[in-house]
């Protein structure tokens, strides 16, 4: 069992979106009881809100259901708990670190942005930004599923 959490800042927006298309295709290609996915954000000010409707209404017109989802805040049993953390940007990578640091638990290599460059934060943004980070995170998750894979 290979364990993966997702951080974002609010864990409504990029997270749950990364969460729900790893998930989908983990399904696709029978491994769902393989791998263990989930999603945090490092703040905590939409925690217990479902995901925000626009990335539900994206991630539905690609057949995925985000529905059920609910927001958290990143704690410090999850260093321990996922072998591999994945941040959206790089400010959340570092919140991340302090974090980690703090509580004397990073475990180097673990805790890693998801793509080389920042999933941009849509929150502000309209349809077209949404858009922009479904695309980045569909790939990015095809190139997670490839990795994990040949991990499993
Ligand atoms: P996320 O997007 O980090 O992708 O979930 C955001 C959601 C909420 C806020 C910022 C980003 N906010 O400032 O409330």
């Amino acid at each position: 069992m290979t364990s993966v959490l997702f951080v974002c800042l609010g864990n409504i927006c990029r997270s749950p979106l990364a969460e729900g298309i790893l998930r989908h295709r983990l399904v696709e290609a029978g491994l769902e009881r393989r791998v263990l996915v989930d999603s945090a954000g490092t703040g905590n000010w939409h925690a217990g809100k479902a995901p925000d409707p626009r990335s539900i209404e994206i991630a539905a017109r690609n057949g995925i259901d985000l529905s059920g989802l609910r927001a958290r805040q990143v704690g410090a049993a999850d260093f321990e708990r996922f072998d591999l953390i994945l941040a959206m940007d790089r400010d959340n990578l570092e919140t991340l670190e302090r974090f980690g640091a703090r509580a004397g638990l990073v475990r180097r290599g673990d805790v890693r942005r998801f793509l080389q460059t920042n999933v941009p934060d849509p929150y502000y943004g309209g349809p077209e930004e949404f858009q922009t980070v479904f695309d980045m995170l569909d790939e990015g998750c095809d190139r997670l599923l490839r990795d994990l894979v040949q991990g499993v």
